[in-house]
């Protein structure tokens, strides 16, 4: 798949089949990631691989109570029993790192290659920002090989889509050109 396929049919996925994917698509998933430029070639990123049902589904169930505590649309979704968080999904790779000044940004470069290398995978994708409802439960987060020095950055969910969602076009909102 060419590069522009990929980046003009991505779109975040939010229902999965109960599939799991190859060992050597979670490489080229991680590979991606590595590959991404990074400020000062440091390359912060840190990978967390879990692919344990049972784990994300748990994970799944601690970010939804903290919806139900804080209110709002989101409480009232979180009290289903559907996994509007992680959405099933077979694999969850979270990126952490040091809370140095250019991690989050390397993290988010890293996240959108690995996207665009699961879509050229015949993989859906999409990012989570709500698991950063528990990134302050350090006991949480620990228990997941996260050290006390790290933060959650990006947290991204794999799989083989039960439907793609439609392509979407948007344009870029160009303030000025300077010619
Ligand atoms: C920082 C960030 C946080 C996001 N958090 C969530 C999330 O918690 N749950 C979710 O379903 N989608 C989440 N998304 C996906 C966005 O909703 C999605 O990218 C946006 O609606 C555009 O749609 P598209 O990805 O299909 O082009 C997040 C995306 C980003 C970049």
């Amino acid at each position: 798949m060419e590069v522009e396929d990929c980046i003009l049919s991505r779109r975040s996925v939010r229902t999965y089949q109960d599939k799991a994917i190859q060992e050597e698509d979670i490489q080229k998933i991680l590979k991606a990631g590595a590959m991404a430029p990074s400020a000062k070639g440091i390359h912060p990123a840190r990978y967390i691989v879990i692919t344990n049902k049972e784990k994300i589904k748990e994970l799944s169930g601690k970010v939804k109570e903290k919806l139900k505590q804080g209110g709002g649309k989101y409480a009232e979704r979180a009290e289903k029993e559907e996994d509007i968080i992680f959405y099933r999904a077979p694999l969850l790779i979270l990126l952490v790192g040091d809370r140095e000044k250019w991690t989050k940004i390397d993290c988010a470069l890293a996240a959108e290659n690995m996207m665009l290398q699961a879509r050229a995978l015949g993989l859906g994708s999409c990012y989570i920002g709500l698991m950063n409802k528990i990134g302050g439960d350090r006991e949480t987060l620990s228990a997941l090989g996260m050290e006390e020095e790290q933060e959650l950055y990006c947290p991204l969910v794999f799989g083989y889509p039960a439907q793609w969602p439609h392509p979407k076009t948007r344009e870029a909102n160009v303030q000025k050109r300077i010619e």
